[in-house]
């Protein structure tokens, strides 16, 4: 036997983060770093109403203004068949609108001038004469009879009404229902919330009218769609087109969608043969780009007397805003919602979804979550906690009763997922012992009776991520895999060029430390780069924690293609048959004779220097991956919560989470993706609304009134992990960039809601602010 060499950062070790480097020293290349020669500034004109009929625009006044170089507007834009777009629903989305204003924000005109000062100044000076028409701001309002129709510029749309969506057995869900001992109910309100990048969405998009190439610098997550969706909007032939996206500060869903900027800066830079830059600033990204959630549920648990969930019932509303403009796979007009039976073995269950178009932004962007997902893990996970409280039962022995058992995997759910495997009851067991459930549970007793107001709250998600495979998931017909393409240089350092892109997750590290385990070529020597259509094999990019799942596969299956090659190569070098080799991280060797051998760096070179007779030169290949399934990671969060009774305030006094997203290629950077989940999950169940006044005014349009969490209010993470390999990943991975912002909101929510149980309390729509818990505890009589 040879003995192992050790080799620096292979899967399951957390070395730190390549990227980090430049980032630390603000070398970063973010969009807004980047300067063209002769670039010009976009400014964009927004509406100040919800909903308002255009009667004119005059730019004047503003083309008069010093360093204008143009105004753009929806005519001029109708002019050249580009006053609308096509969403990624299938719907259209005005891009600057020249009928009617929908929503408050929406793009009305653009200035292009030499500077971002003078393009601000003269889109001030553009005067639009409007006709204020009544604004819907809630499904409700859009299906009230006789309600403003919104869409008068679709040709069959009589109404706000946008789908149906079903999905499950309404007839065995409803025989369960009938049979039942106890039914649960729960009206509940996701609401509103924003994935509020630090680095908001901008492009500049340079045509060059000599070449006639576009290349446009883009924060966008997924560039290669984007490259074709422009192709068969512009008409322009897509090798033409070059879509870069930089370094990106954050995403979280928010710059996937194609934006009206995008199209308007790229139709000025082919008019004027000049490129534009625009940026949105931070009022313009919280109201008009990229919103998330607005999900009115309802659902039912039937229960029978013994404590088992025998049936799942569930009604949404969704509220769209203007223009049906939702991220996610064709096939699911609700997302993935109807992954709501969750962690829990319901044999039927039902699903209806109606969405609505409302006087709101567009939203439905996947939020650090698979389309929906986070959405359908509140309403179960809230309904399992309402029903064992109705119930007179633990929380974590109702969930443990109720668990799809470990042997049950792979197990097909009542609305149709196939879950690949899972160990519901272990995450269970390692969260209460690291949170000492039992003498918790006793302890909260305890403060009872002395008068406090104080609960757990227990959330045991399962998710579902890593879209496709491709028969069943697309984005505008677009199948999707992913892919990863891998060049070995003769010195045996390598360059590994993938279809998804980061927004901070530290793919240069972890896609490196895959080639390491499959090929043993040290992750420093290893330069991964995404991002560029013109360099990187076509993929879909990187949302919705599908990287590890598609693209993290791809890198371990071209590894294993160059391994193939590279052990044909090392039979020729140690002039040994194939089947007498035996690979060890970094090199082959001859079976029993450990010391006849060749590294993988020996082998690269002769790959270019000392081939067999007939075989190709060189260390490179391509592998798309399109996925047999979705990885399901899930884990069990626990919160427990303190209530102030004067004042409402909730302090959150332990969060422990244990996930489990199969095999950690970087235990490190998965801790990191679920810190950030778990605070952005505080945030949405604390702290962060995107509302509405009845006139459609967006109220949360800045830092003041949208509230992120800052460390002052975030609470200390306790985190644990258990690990069960995806049967059908090649690594065994899942996905983790979205778990905790899934799985937290309930967790935080259910503690709540546990503390006030005792009054009677069933539910509060989070943000759950102090002024709601007050008002909630004085409605039952609590007075201090
Ligand atoms: O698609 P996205 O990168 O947002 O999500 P992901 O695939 O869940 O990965 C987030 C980060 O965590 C990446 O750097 C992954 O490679 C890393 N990760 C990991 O180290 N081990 C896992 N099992 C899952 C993710």
């Amino acid at each position: 036997m040879a003995t192992e060499v050790h080799m620096h950062g292979r899967i399951g070790e957390s070395i730190k983060r390549k990227e980090d480097g430049r980032f630390l020293r603000g070398k970063g290349n973010y969009l807004d770093d980047i300067e063209l020669p002769g670039m010009l500034h976009m400014a964009i004109l927004r509406s100040p109403h919800a909903h308002a009929r255009i009667k004119s625009v005059d730019t004047a006044a503003a083309s008069a203004m010093p360093g204008v170089v143009a105004v753009v507007t929806g005519d001029l834009m109708a002019q050249h068949k580009l006053a609308w777009m096509p969403t990624l629903s299938y719907d259209t989305q005005a891009v600057l609108a020249t009928d009617k204003v929908r929503f408050q924000g929406q793009e009305v005109a653009a200035v292009v001038a030499e500077t971002l000062y003078q393009a601000e100044d003269a889109r001030d000076a553009i005067e639009v004469d409007y006709d204020v028409l009544p604004a819907i701001t809630s499904p409700d309002k859009a299906k009230e009879p006789g309600a403003p129709l919104i869409r008068d510029d679709k040709e069959n749309q009589k109404d706000n009404h946008i789908y149906h969506w079903e999905a499950g057995d309404q007839a065995a869900t409803e025989a369960a229902f009938a049979r039942a001992d106890k039914v649960v109910r729960l009206h509940t309100f996701y609401p509103r919330c924003h994935p509020t990048p630090l680095e908001t969405c901008g492009c500049i998009a340079d045509v060059n009218g000599a070449t006639g190439k576009a290349t446009i610098y883009m924060t966008s997550q997924a560039p290669h769609a984007v490259r074709t969706v422009f192709a068969l909007v512009t008409g322009l032939p897509e090798q033409n087109i070059r879509v870069i996206s930089p370094d990106i500060g954050g995403g979280f869903g928010n710059k996937v969608p194609v934006y009206p900027g995008y199209v308007v800066a790229t139709a000025a830079s082919l008019l004027i043969g000049r490129p534009v830059k625009w940026v949105e600033d931070r009022n313009e990204n919280l109201i008009s780009t990229g919103f998330a959630r607005d999900f009115h549920m309802d659902g039912d648990l039937a229960v029978d007397k013994n404590g088992k969930i025998t049936a799942l019932r569930v009604h949404l509303d969704s509220d769209n805003g203007a223009f049906f403009a939702d991220a996610q796979p064709t096939k699911f007009k609700a997302g993935l919602f109807h992954i709501v039976t969750g962690s829990y073995d319901i044999p039927a269950a039902h699903v209806t979804a109606d969405g609505y178009y409302t006087n709101k932004a567009p939203g439905g962007v996947a939020f650090r979550c698979s389309f929906r997902v986070t959405e359908a893990s509140y309403l179960i996970e809230r309904l399992v906690t309402n029903a064992a409280i109705e119930l007179g039962m633990d929380q974590a022995d109702f969930r443990m009763k109720n668990f799809i058992q470990p042997e049950q995997f792979p197990y097909a759910s009542a609305t149709g997922w196939i879950y690949d495997s899972g160990d519901y009851p272990k995450a269970m067991n390692v969260a209460l012992e690291k949170l000492g459930y039992d003498e918790l549970r006793r302890d909260v007793e305890a403060r009872r009776q002395k008068g406090e107001v104080t609960g757990i709250g227990i959330a045991s998600f399962t998710e579902v991520v890593g879209a496709g495979h491709g028969a069943e998931f697309d984005i505008l017909g677009l199948r999707m895999f992913d892919s990863a393409e891998l060049r070995v240089h003769p010195t045996g350092k390598a360059l590994l060029r993938m279809g998804t892109k980061s927004q901070g997750q530290g793919h240069e590290t972890t896609f490196a430390q895959i080639v390491t385990e499959e090929l043993g070529i040290p992750a420093a020597d290893v330069a991964v780069e995404e991002g560029d259509t013109d360099t990187a094999p076509y993929g879909l990019g990187t949302y919705a924690s599908r990287s590890t799942p598609v693209a993290g596969a791809a890198t371990a299956m071209v590894a294993r293609k160059l391994r193939e090659k590279a052990r044909k190569i090392a039979s020729h070098l140690l002039e040994a048959a194939e089947e007498d080799l035996e690979w060890e991280t970094g090199r082959f060797y001859v079976k029993g004779s450990p010391d006849k051998a060749k590294t993988i760096q020996e082998i690269a070179f002769a790959a270019y220097t000392n081939l067999p007779e007939g075989m190709e030169a060189g260390l490179e290949g391509v592998h798309y991956y399109d996925p047999p399934n979705m990885t399901y990671p899930f884990g069990t969060y626990a919160v427990v919560v303190d209530i102030d009774k004067g004042t409402g305030q909730v302090k959150v006094r332990r969060m422990v989470a244990v996930d489990d997203c199969g095999v950690r290629i970087n235990p490190m950077i998965v801790e990191g993706q679920i810190h950030g989940g778990l605070t952005e999950g505080f945030g949405i169940a604390f702290m962060e609304l995107i509302t509405f006044d009845n006139d459609g005014n967006c109220i949360g349009s800045n830092f003041m009134d949208y509230l992120l969490p800052t460390a002052w209010e975030t609470p200390r993470f306790e985190l644990g992990e258990t690990v069960t390999p995806s049967p059908h990943h090649p690594l065994g991975a899942k996905g983790v960039g979205e778990s905790a912002t899934v799985g937290s909101p309930a967790a935080y929510v259910n503690a709540v809601i546990d503390a006030l149980s005792p009054y009677g309390v069933t539910n509060i729509d989070m943000p759950i602010g102090p002024d709601k818990v007050w008002a909630a505890l004085r409605s039952k009589g609590v007075t201090e």
